[in-house]
């Protein structure tokens, strides 16, 4: 046991800051023997003072601005949980390291947009950046890409990493519900954020792809480089032809190395419905990596809320309490690849639905535009015709995504074509 005590100050006591806390007032003895010796929390900083949070703060001093944390001399480690990609908790984690305190945060935005620097800022001082929380909540995926799959060449991550979208489609296809009723039911119940973009237009979702893949490719954290599709397209109709066909649609993020680079993409796709995506339901996250040796693995857990969230937040804490030391990324920062970008060129099948005239030859300029690029069809299906609009779903062979962008816009430009096509890709999982 080390006698001396690690010291801890909480910036920020919303939802996952307040967690930390109830994990403290309940599970203490299993903290202390994890870590080999007292942990005390000595400060926090919140906006609201006031605010009840059915945790008890009387015995932690209490600083208005969080900055001041990074201050106290005998802190020994800054918790950020904040959010935001921007200040103050950039400008705390800056200070926190230039006054030698070890950090863990759970934002990933920050992660995404200034990892690099915070990391590189962390190794030239000497101290820990840890985010596990940051990334599909409860889910050890952080430690394990960067540790207990260390062994690996990683040729791709992919997973369901945002609880809020991945309920909304569940939703939508449960119940035979249009994304905006569910959407608007999501937000009430508080499933949404603030910035509903976040969620539903990927880009919550493109932050911790963004984190996984630095990870998983050894390559220095790169966001802008993430082709990033929401859900706020995803129609009832493409759900039920989904589901009619084997299959459902799941918001991916995946990260591929291929090669002509790395590939980061968030967008709807098909996959199995037998599958384990397929049978993902709700809230619950899921990632699935594919390394040389260890062939596949995959991680399944709650995304999102103060339970995991805080629980991933404070392993973090123990593990920097013992003196676990890791990189941040999982290698040293200044090895981390710049990887060029590859451009969709990973080809896949594609799932395709056109609403067009119902008269004869209509399905042969179809088919020849699509032939003229050298897309092959493996399935096809005409059903529900309402007298003069056929609704078409063609299933590809694998194809690259530049060809089928060429051809859906030269069929969109047909005058037999009454409504702009619909593509999704499938991933085979
Ligand atoms: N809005 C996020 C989600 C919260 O639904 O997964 C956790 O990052």
């Amino acid at each position: 046991m080390n006698e001396k005590p690690f010291k801890i100050a909480i910036a920020g006591l919303g939802t996952v800051g307040a967690g930390v806390i109830k994990i403290f007032e309940e599970n203490y003895p299993i903290l202390k023997n994890a870590a080999g010796r007292e942990i005390e929390i000595i400060a926090v900083s919140a906006r609201d003072r006031n605010l009840s949070r059915g945790v008890d703060l009387s015995s932690y001093n209490w600083e208005q601005n969080p900055i001041k944390l990074a201050e106290l001399t005998d802190v020994d480690l800054i918790v950020e949980t904040i959010g935001g990609e921007g200040d103050p908790a950039k400008s705390l984690i800056e200070k926190a390291f230039l006054m030698k305190k070890h950090v863990v945060t759970a934002n990933k935005a920050l992660i995404a947009h200034h990892g690099h620097d915070l990391a590189l800022l962390a190794e030239e001082v000497g101290v820990s950046l840890r985010f596990e929380a940051s990334v599909a909540g409860g889910i050890p995926i952080i430690k394990a890409l960067s540790e207990s799959l260390a062994a690996n060449k990683i040729s791709r991550v992919l997973g369901v990493i945002n609880g809020t979208c991945n309920y909304i489609l569940t939703e939508m296809e449960n119940r035979e519900e249009s994304f905006s009723t569910v959407f608007s039911e999501a937000e009430k119940l508080g499933y949404v954020e603030k910035n509903p973009a976040l969620d539903v237009g990927g880009i919550d979702s493109a932050h911790k792809l963004a984190i996984l893949s630095s990870i998983a490719f050894g390559s220095r954290i790169n966001f802008n480089g993430i082709a990033i599709e929401g859900i706020e397209n995803v129609s009832l109709a493409d759900i039920k032809n989904a589901k009619s066909m084997g299959y459902r649609i799941k918001l991916l993020g995946l990260g591929r190395m291929t090669d002509k680079g790395l590939s980061q993409e968030i967008r709807p796709c098909l996959v199995p419905k037998n599958s384990s995506f397929g049978q993902l339901e709700g809230g619950i996250n899921m990632v699935m990596v594919d390394g040389n040796f260890v062939e596949q693995a995959t991680f399944v857990g709650p995304g999102a809320g103060s339970g995991p969230t805080a629980s991933a937040v404070v392993a973090d804490i123990i593990d920097i309490a013992k003196g676990n030391k890791t990189y941040p990324f999982g290698r040293s920062t200044e090895s981390l690849a710049i990887h060029k970008r590859a451009e969709e060129d990973v080809k896949s099948a594609y799932y395709l639905r056109f609403s067009i005239a119902d008269k004869p030859g209509v399905l042969a300029q179809i088919a020849n535009v699509l032939g003229y690029h050298n897309i092959s069809i493996n399935r096809m299906r005409q059903t529900g015709h309402d007298g003069e609009v056929a609704p078409l779903l063609i299933v590809t062979h694998d194809t690259e995504r530049s060809g089928l962008e060429l051809a859906l816009s030269e069929i969109k430009m047909l005058d037999i074509c009454l409504a702009a096509p619909i593509a999704i890709r499938i991933e085979e999982v």
